[in-house]
């Protein structure tokens, strides 16, 4: 376990996560526009944590879409619930679910997974599973950090993974159109779709 970045994030302080998710805010939009997200839609977004990014989600998916956010903590979706309410938000549905082994018929639009993948145990197992979770034709995002970037801030180099090993475990889901982009000099995006 790597100081103040620990792998399981049970029992963490999720004000705190909060505070961290908000000094990304910058890479939200790029990361919305790059699934086309749009009014409407649901979009799923696993490992949303306290919830800074599902916010945005569900500003962008409006009043007729739906946020399905997923985190295995109870206590991040609490934190979540608390910030919902207090901005009014009521197209948010939270479940406390590990994302590896969520059965559900949700047939989401479009799904991201934000700075996850270095916390979950079998990251290949993660990505497989949300492919059952979305419509023929829904696109995914993966946001991570780069093992070769300055690691500056965010996890240490050890905990990173190389978008290489995303889009192998995509493909491998059977994603198509795998797509790798860098987003700043620390963190990549890896983009797939649903095959129709
Ligand atoms: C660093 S936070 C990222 C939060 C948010 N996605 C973002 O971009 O800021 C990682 C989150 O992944 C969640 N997580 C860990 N393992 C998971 C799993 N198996 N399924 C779903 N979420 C998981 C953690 O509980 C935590 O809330």
């Amino acid at each position: 376990m790597a100081d103040g970045f620990p792998k399981d994030m049970r029992g963490a302080d999720w004000d705190e996560v909060f505070a961290r998710q908000a000094k990304r805010a910058d890479l939200v939009p790029e990361w919305l526009d790059a699934i086309a997200l749009h009014a409407g839609e649901r979009v799923l977004e696993v490992g949303c944590g306290p919830g800074f990014v599902t916010l945005m989600l569900a500003e962008r998916v409006g009043p007729t879409g739906l946020v399905h956010a997923v985190d295995p903590s109870a206590d991040a979706l609490a934190n979540l619930a608390r910030r919902q309410a207090e901005r009014g938000f009521d197209n948010i549905c939270r479940i406390v679910a590990d994302a590896t082994t969520l059965a559900d018929d949700l047939q989401a639009d479009a799904a991201l997974a934000t700075m996850v993948l270095h916390h979950v145990d079998d990251p290949a197992a993660l990505l497989a599973n949300i492919a059952h979770l979305l419509r023929p034709g829904a696109r995914l995002l993966v946001a991570e950090f780069d093992p070769d970037g300055p690691c500056e801030f965010g996890p240490p180099r050890e905990m990173r993974i190389a978008a290489a090993e995303v889009k192998r475990w995509l493909e491998a889901a059977g994603f198509s159109g795998v797509e790798e982009r860098r987003q700043t000099a620390e963190d990549y995006v890896v983009i797939g779709g649903v095959p129709m």
